[in-house]
């Protein structure tokens, strides 16, 4: 049991929350990213890809994690092994003449944009990006370069889309299973972090903060415990919460999926339940996500959020808090109509039911 756990229906900590509204973005809504079957590796690489009309649609190469593009050309090998040199950055010349670019000018934006197209052709363009003399240093340039415009905003479109191109090849160095512990070693994510921590509401921000939570999402989907374990060393907890709770639909559907990626990890799941703080820390959010679910339903985002309150039921002493704050609107069927072409989150909701109610 929680030490404090009498503040639990302390009306004080309930209302901590701000209550924001959700300006959902009308591009984002209207432009069928969220649709309700797609897998949640479809929804980044959508929400990356797409991008706003006219504007970070073509620009961002990045956001499509492997195989879910319109794949390698025939005869690419998707295998790191016995692909045929063809087919490897390695043996293409313009790669390096894009490298060079990019390590030392004068073309660097367009680099950004011809390696970020050459990133669905080859897969070993990650190694050669991170082995290659200058050209994470180039990179890291690109991101810093952007933070003095981050408060007081002013990040433009063209500004934001050059970042977003550098960040689609850092996730292709986050995504490669060869690169991505030394990304780790190096701490590059919290380079993202300032990009994950605004609060603008204006496009350019939105679709750098997409971009970000798309490399952090990118590292966390293959259920690597070195992954979980680096990121609960950072902060990223809090800041994906606070996206959960105020950013657009897509960054929020991000977000969780990266919470719930820890959440589902056992040494994430002890280490969120280990403290009342961090417990009701995230269930204050799923609680209010819930709130504004009722009010607009989003069957995604739903999912999620039964999924995660479903893994904190499996904590013991989470449980135990759960049979108070789970939220009445789970309880009481009003997402019946919302699910009722998801029998697996319907499976879920009655699962946690079952787990909340016994003694
Ligand atoms: N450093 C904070 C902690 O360890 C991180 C944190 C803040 C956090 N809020 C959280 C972690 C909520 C998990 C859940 O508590």
């Amino acid at each position: 049991m929680y030490p404090q756990r009498q503040v639990y229906n302390d009306p004080q900590v309930q209302s901590q929350l701000p209550q924001r509204g959700f300006g959902y973005p009308s591009n984002v809504v209207n432009s069928g990213l969220t649709s309700d079957t797609a897998p949640i590796q479809t929804t980044m690489a959508a929400s990356l890809s797409a991008g706003p009309p006219g504007g970070i649609a073509t620009n961002i190469p990045g956001g499509v994690p492997a195989g879910t593009s319109s794949g390698p050309p025939p005869g690419a090998s998707v295998s790191s092994g016995g692909a045929p040199n063809t087919n490897k950055a390695l043996n293409d010349e313009k790669v390096y003449a894009w490298i060079l670019e990019l390590a030392y000018g004068p073309n660097k934006e367009q680099a950004l944009l011809e390696l970020g197209k050459k990133r669905e052709l080859y897969d070993d363009l990650a190694l050669v990006l991170w082995h290659s003399f200058g050209v994470m240093t180039s990179l890291l340039e690109e991101i810093v370069a952007v933070y003095p415009l981050l408060s007081p905003p002013q990040l433009t479109t063209p500004i934001s889309n050059r970042v977003c191109n550098a960040l689609a090849l850092l996730q292709c160095v986050a995504s490669h299973p060869d690169t991505r512990n030394a990304f780790l070693n190096a701490h590059i994510p919290l380079f993202l972090y300032p990009f994950l921590n605004t609060s603008s509401k204006q496009r350019p921000f939105e679709y750098l903060k997409l971009t970000s939570l798309g490399v952090i999402g990118a590292l966390v989907k293959n259920d690597s415990p070195e992954v979980v374990s680096f990121l609960l060393t950072t902060e990223i907890i809090p800041l994906c919460l606070k996206i959960m709770e105020s950013s657009s639909e897509l960054s929020k559907t991000v977000a969780i999926f990266i919470v719930q990626k820890i959440l589902f990890d056992d040494s994430g799941l002890a280490y969120v339940c280990q403290t009342f703080e961090r417990f009701s820390a995230v269930s204050n959010v799923l609680k209010s996500m819930v709130e504004q679910l009722v009010l607009q339903p989003a069957p995604r985002l739903l999912k999620h959020v039964v999924r995660c309150y479903l893994r904190l039921s499996d904590n013991v002493d989470a449980k135990k808090a759960l049979k108070e704050c789970l939220p009445e609107p789970l309880k009481d069927g009003t997402f019946s109509s919302v699910l009722v072409n998801d029998a697996a989150t319907k499976r879920c909701l009655s699962q946690l039911l079952v787990n909340v109610s016994q003694e």
